[in-house]
């Protein structure tokens, strides 16, 4: 803070302080004079109501003296008067520091128990299991669910059906590292809305919604050249795209005419963001043995 505002802000302070106990010295001398207390002042009204004299309780300006007196105490002791530390040398970033210190005092120990086991065991061990579930509800319910099943768009992370694979290395990386799924737009090279149309019930055909007939087998030489570099040739994926499998029940977007159409018309773009330098390495670790754990139940 510049000296002006400190001394600005520091004046202000102690002359409104002074202004107070002014204030209530001064207030506590008016009212009726020569008049005793608990004595009728002589103002009488509509013949019968009377004007007494009752001062507020002596207790009650007591304290007014007694929060002003706190407050010059607080603020000798605290910061809070212009850019003052305080004599007791208390600083809001000094209290976040030592409970940080606490808490990493306390969990690293448990912390580095868990970093010397594989990962195996780690999703085989109940205390490790309640760190990683407990992460998990602080860091990823809100895009994945608060039971881990996902939504139109957020893979369901329980079903053992992997976008970007289900190993140790893979589910690390996707928690570290973050994803981006790209479905490139691909209606311009389909041919028109009969192209388009084709390859919706193509896509269709391949996880058995629909059939094979031959509307959706014209599109099989498209796919060929445009899909199956993401896609493999069969539909069934590749976790190194991040691509999904397209045989399957389970799917990212959605299964139905219109949503496929929307797909590969307007392509797609998901993105898991990188959680590795917020997590940091342990709990990462911990984290991606629970993943692991909850599609093996
Ligand atoms: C902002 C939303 C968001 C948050 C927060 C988020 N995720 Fe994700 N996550 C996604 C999306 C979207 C994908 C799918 C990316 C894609 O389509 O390729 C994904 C993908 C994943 C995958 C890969 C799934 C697969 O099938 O291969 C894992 C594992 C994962 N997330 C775990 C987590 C964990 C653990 C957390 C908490 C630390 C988390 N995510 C937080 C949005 C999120
Ligand atoms: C460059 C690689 C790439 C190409 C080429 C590609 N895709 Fe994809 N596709 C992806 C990725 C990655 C996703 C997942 C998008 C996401 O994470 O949101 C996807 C998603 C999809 C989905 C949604 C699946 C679901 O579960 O909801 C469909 C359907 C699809 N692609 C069909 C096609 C078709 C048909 C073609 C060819 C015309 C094609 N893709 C070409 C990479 C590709």
């Amino acid at each position: 803070m510049p000296a002006f505002w400190h001394w600005f802000v520091a004046a202000g302070t102690i002359i409104f302080v002074v202004w107070c106990v002014w204030l209530i010295q001064w207030a506590s001398k008016q009212g009726p004079q020569n008049v005793a207390d608990d004595e009728v002042v002589g103002h009488v009204w509509d013949g019968d109501l009377e004007e007494w004299n009752k001062p507020a309780p002596r207790w009650w300006l007591y304290l007014y003296f007694i929060t002003i007196a706190w407050a010059v105490g607080y603020m000798i002791a605290y910061p809070g008067l212009g850019s003052w530390d305080g004599l007791l040398g208390w600083s809001q970033q000094g209290q976040y520091e030592e409970e940080m210190q606490a808490a990493s005092d306390r969990y690293e120990p448990i912390y580095e128990r868990f970093a010397a086991m594989s990962f195996d065991a780690l999703a085989e061990e109940p205390d490790a299991l309640n760190l990683g579930k407990s992460l998990y509800a602080s860091y990823c319910t809100t895009c994945h669910g608060s039971d881990a099943r996902g939504a139109t768009g957020y893979p369901n992370l329980t079903d053992g059906d992997w976008l970007w694979g289900g190993t140790e290395a893979a589910i690390t990386t996707s928690i570290r590292q973050g994803r981006m799924g790209v479905m490139p737009v691909l209606a311009p090279a389909l041919g028109g809305d009969a192209g388009i149309d084709n390859m919706v019930r193509y896509v269709k055909s391949l996880s058995g919604l629909g059939e094979a007939d031959a509307a959706a087998m014209s599109s099989q030489p498209m796919f060929m050249a445009l899909c199956s570099a993401c896609h493999n040739a069969d539909g069934s994926g590749n976790p190194l795209f991040g691509a999904p499998n397209l045989t399957d029940e389970t799917w990212l977007h959605g299964s139905a005419d219109d949503v496929i159409r929307t797909t590969i018309t307007k392509g797609r773009n998901s993105v898991m963001p990188a959680h590795g330098e917020l997590l940091g390495e342990n709990r990462s670790k911990i984290l991606a043995a629970y993943i692991a754990s909850l599609s093996k139940q």
